[in-house]
């Protein structure tokens, strides 16, 4: 099991544990486990909706492409922990890391 906590747009902290070797993104997951994010690109890096702060274990995650950081450039609340969680791939990298979302609730 790959285990790593999601922090909500309310700083409430759940724990969220997936098999190893499933073929998911972090906004798949997010989206599967009944938060609010929007994907309104479906995961091709083109809407930012699924922006997430990394809290912990930013440099164990791959880095990020040029798709990715374009994107960010253009969110005037993104930092440097900041990724787009579609285009990260839940593997074992994740492990123990905490990642806060902070697209804005959808209305
Ligand atoms: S789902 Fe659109 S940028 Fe991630």
């Amino acid at each position: 099991m790959i285990q790593f906590t999601i922090e909500d747009r309310n700083g409430e902290r759940q724990p969220i544990e997936i098999p190893e070797g499933i073929n998911l993104s972090l906004m798949e997951v997010l989206k599967a486990s009944e938060y609010n994010i929007l994907a309104t690109c479906r995961g091709m890096a083109l809407c930012a909706t699924c922006h997430v702060q990394v809290l912990n274990g930013l440099n164990a995650l791959p880095s990020a492409q040029d798709a990715e950081l374009d994107m960010l450039d253009t969110l005037p609340d993104a930092d440097s922990d900041s990724r787009l969680a579609c285009q990260i791939r839940v593997d074992d990298r994740l492990e123990g890391a905490i990642f806060r979302i902070k697209s804005d609730e959808p209305s």
